[in-house]
C-alpha cells in the first residue's frame, strides 16, 4: 500500500526517520495526471533506491511555472488513477502538497539559474524555470532524496535541475530517463489528452521532424541549421493545425546553439498544435532520446 501525505511537516519528518536509519530515498517529482513515461520514471527510482530503500513520487501543480496566459488552470488532474499507478510502479508515498502549504502568501524567495535557462522554453516562457527550480529545490528539501529520476522528455529542465544541485550543493543524484513514447512516435504528456482527432493525428510531425534531421545527418554527416530548420518548418506545417514555436539545434551539455548540424548535436522543437503546445526533443546519433 502507498501512504498518501499531503502536508509538508509530516513528509519533512518521515523522511528525515528514513535518514537517520539510512535507508536509500528515491525521487520523482510529477504534477499528475500521470503517463507511462512518468511510470518508467517511478519504476527507475524503485531499482535505483533497491528493496530497502524508499520511493516518493510528489504530485503537484505548481503554479510558479506556468506563465499568466497559460493552461494553469485547467492542467488535467486525476489523483486517485495517480494513487493507483504510483503504488503498482512501487512507490512507498505520493506527496500530494496544498498549494498553500508550498506558496504561502507571503512566499518570496526563489532560485534562478541564469545559464541553461535562457534559449528554447525559456525564451518562450520566461519565469517557467524559475519556478521549476523553485518547487524541485523545495521537494528536495522536504523530501530529502539522495536520487532523483527526471525525464530526458524535458531535456532543457533536466538539464537546469543538475546545474542547480551542483551550483547548490544539493546531495542529490540526478538520473535522466528516455522518454516513452507512443506507437506512432508521439512523446507521451499529460496535455496530449487536450488532443482530440484531427489534432491527435497532426502531432506526430514532432517526431517525424527529429527522424527527418536523423536521416539528413546520417546521410550527409553535416548539414547547416538554418537550411535544417526550414526544412523542418516546412514539413511541420503541412499540418494545417500545426504552428513552429521553435526548432533548435545545440550542443547538449551547454545547450548553446550550433550552425552546423552533425551526429553530436541535440535537436529540440515547441509546435502548437491548434492551442495546445507540445516540444519535443532527441540525440541526433539515433541514440539517448
Ligand atoms: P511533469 O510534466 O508531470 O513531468 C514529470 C517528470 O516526468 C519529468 O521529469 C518529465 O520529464 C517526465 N516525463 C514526462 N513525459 C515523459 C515521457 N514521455 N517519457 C519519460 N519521462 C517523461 O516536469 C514536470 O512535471 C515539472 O516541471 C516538475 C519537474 C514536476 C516541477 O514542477
Amino acid at each position: 500500500m502507498v501512504i498518501f501525505i499531503r502536508s509538508v511537516k509530516a513528509m519533512q519528518r518521515l523522511a528525515r526517520g528514513w535518514r537517520r536509519v539510512g535507508a536509500r530515498v528515491g525521487f520523482v517529482p510529477t504534477m499528475g495526471y500521470l503517463h507511462a513515461g512518468h511510470v518508467s520514471l517511478v519504476r527507475r527510482a524503485r531499482r535505483l533506491a533497491g528493496p530497502k530503500g524508499k520511493v516518493v513520487a510528489s504530485i503537484f501543480v505548481n503554479p510558479t511555472q506556468f506563465g499568466p496566459t497559460e493552461d494553469f488552470a485547467r492542467y488535467p488532474r486525476d489523483l486517485k488513477m495517480d494513487r493507483k499507478l504510483c503504488a503498482q510502479a512501487g512507490a512507498d508515498v505520493v506527496f500530494a502538497p496544498d498549494a498553500k502549504e508550498i506558496y504561502p502568501k507571503d512566499f518570496s524567495t526563489y532560485v534562478v539559474e541564469q545559464e541553461l535557462s535562457r534559449p528554447m522554453e525559456g525564451q518562450s516562457r520566461p519565469t517557467h524555470f524559475r519556478g521549476v527550480a523553485t518547487v524541485v529545490a523545495k521537494l528536495f528539501n522536504i523530501v530529502l532524496p539522495d536520487v532523483a529520476v527526471f525525464g530526458a522528455k524535458d531535456f532543457q529542465q533536466a538539464a537546469v535541475v543538475k546545474r542547480m544541485v551542483r551550483d547548490l550543493n544539493f546531495p542529490v543524484k540526478i538520473v535522466i530517463a528516455p522518454t516513452v513514447r507512443e506507437r506512432d512516435g508521439l512523446a507521451l504528456s499529460s496535455r496530449n489528452k487536450y488532443l482530440e482527432e484531427p489534432l491527435r493525428r497532426q502531432a506526430i510531425v514532432l517526431s517525424q521532424a527529429i527522424a527527418k534531421a536523423r536521416a539528413a545527418v546520417r546521410r550527409t554527416n553535416t548539414v547547416q541549421a538554418g537550411a535544417l530548420r526550414s526544412e523542418l518548418r516546412g514539413l511541420i506545417e503541412q499540418q494545417p493545425a500545426a504552428r513552429v514555436d521553435y526548432i533548435e539545434f545545440f550542443n547538449p551539455d551547454t545547450l548553446q546553439p550550433v550552425k552546423s548540424v552533425d551526429r553530436r548535436t541535440h535537436m529540440a522543437l515547441a509546435v502548437f498544435i491548434g492551442s495546445t503546445r507540445l516540444i519535443d526533443n532527441a540525440a541526433l546519433n539515433g541514440k539517448g532520446d
